[in-house]
């Protein structure tokens, strides 16, 4: 039978085209060539060790695996869905190339355990990807903070005006979170690195393989525990797309604050052109759609981490059929987050700040009101009747159209005559944002010590 399928020994029927299409999955995961290949040909050298193959043997099939990746590389290779995966097409067109000795590379191994494999050594490859883009997006956060020590703008709590911060410090923030997106993957990097070769189809192999070898030259960290888990556990992908879930939502995020900050009620920032979108109608506009595309998309990755967990929340032991919905969500996941990580990068490198806009909004916020209330508490005023005191102050203030720091002595006085001359100085804004220097706060030197210690931490990192 000249369609016979590579598992097909026992089959007398053909598989119905509308099964045959539903079940392949080398349309997809074909983009796991490079890793099968690497795979098969360190376990190819292993047999040889191990005496399955003559050195000679695992040359002629290291050979012919490297002639098939050129192929595939220079766009020549077939293809086929009836071959269903990625595994078996490379294998079937190794035979053609070799003769039966290709058929020998199966010895010991599974699709179950060569799955696993390709996949992690995948994830692995991607997630260092992911590292980098990180990187280079800390930096560029690094070089703007680094600009904006003395630009003051609202912090805000309830998104509501809260105190005077500076942008350095509201943008290190991001730093933060994206510092432990990177250490997070560093983390899971540890357990998708894990040797599953071994396991054959799911209760180890009665020949005498060493997956320590194998794993040595994929630089694997660690082999496989227990053969069951090994071809059944795909928390290794699941982890990985948390933490693209995580990275994209920290990105929302930011998405979010562009996006207000650039509507003109706000004005804090100008779009670049290359970054934004007009409208088609209205000629005045130019729209966020970078990010508001990045904030769509986050959906769509916390949707394939639900899709992951969904799918395996189910499965008995051990591979079930299933898993092979395992693929997509991952790489649409990377697509989504690298893509998302290098236009963040490209939009805040040019996005314009706009100083005097952000302290026209901390002047007429009465951001300094905490202020009066740390001044009083200082005087002896328990804090609670400072507050109460600061209030009647602020709504005195609105009344008459001014900050806190138009009134007269005469005025403050009215409320507490603790009040003195000096409390102007305690009221200016810049002053606020210079006496919150305990460590971690928006004064300037610790904005300055958490730029040398992130810009130390990220040279480590790359
Ligand atoms: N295409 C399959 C997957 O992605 C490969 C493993 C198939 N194993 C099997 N026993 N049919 O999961």
């Amino acid at each position: 039978m000249a369609d016979k399928k590579m598992w097909g020994g026992r089959f007398t029927g053909t598989t119905a085209a509308s099964m045959e299409a539903y079940s392949e999955s080398v349309s997809f995961d074909w983009r796991l060539y490079a890793e099968d290949i690497q795979g098969s040909q360190a376990h190819a050298r292993m047999l040889a060790r191990r005496g399955f193959l003559t050195d000679d043997e695992a040359v002629r099939i290291c050979d012919g695996l490297d002639a098939v990746r050129a192929e595939i590389e220079a766009g020549e290779f077939e293809w086929k869905t009836g071959l269903e995966d990625v595994h078996m097409n490379i294998e079937s067109r190794l035979t053609e190339i070799i003769g039966p000795l290709g058929g020998k590379l199966h010895t010991a191994r599974s699709r179950n355990d060569q799955v696993a494999l390709d996949f992690r050594l995948h994830v692995a490859a991607r997630l260092t990807v992911w590292q980098e883009r990180l990187a280079s997006l800390i930096h560029v956060y690094l070089a703007r903070a680094d600009e904006h020590r003395d630009t003051l703008l609202p912090g805000c709590t309830h998104f509501q005006p809260a105190q005077p911060v500076s942008l350095a410090h509201h943008l290190l923030a991001y730093c933060q979170m994206f510092k432990r997106d990177h250490e997070r993957l560093a983390d899971c990097l540890h357990r998708v690195r894990v040797m599953p070769l071994g396991a054959a189809a799911l209760a180890g192999t009665t020949h005498p393989v060493d997956p320590a070898m194998v794993a040595g030259e994929l630089g694997m960290d660690a082999v496989f525990a227990n053969s069951m888990d090994a071809v059944s556990d795909r928390d290794f992908v699941i982890e990985a797309v948390f933490a693209g879930s995580l990275i994209m939502t920290h990105l929302s995020r930011m998405c979010e604050e562009i996006i207000i900050w650039a509507n003109p009620n706000f004005g804090y920032v100008r779009l670049p052109d290359g970054y934004s979108t007009g409208s088609s109608i209205m000629p005045q506009k130019k729209n966020p759609d970078s990010c508001e595309i990045m904030r769509g998309k986050t959906g769509r990755v916390v949707g394939a981490l639900t899709g992951l967990l969904v799918l395996v929340k189910g499965l008995p032991m051990t591979y079930n059929r299933d898993m092979q919905e395992d693929k997509e969500p991952f790489f649409d996941t990377d697509k989504t987050v690298t893509s998302s990580l290098e236009i963040m990068a490209g939009l805040l490198s040019e996005l314009e700040f706009m100083p005097e806009k952000m302290l026209a909004t901390v002047e007429r916020g009465f951001l300094n009101a905490t202020e009066l209330a740390d001044y009083l508490a200082a005087r002896g005023v328990p804090f609670r009747e400072a507050h109460h005191i600061t209030g009647a102050a602020v709504a005195h203030a609105e009344s008459l159209g001014l900050g806190l720091e138009d009134l007269s002595l005469d005025d403050f006085r009215s409320f507490s005559d603790l009040i003195d001359d000096d409390v102007y100085a305690v009221l200016d804004y810049r002053a606020a944002v210079r006496r919150r220097s305990t460590p971690g706060g928006t004064g300037p030197d610790s904005v300055a010590a958490q730029i040398d210690t992130l810009a130390a931490w990220l040279d480590s990192a790359r």
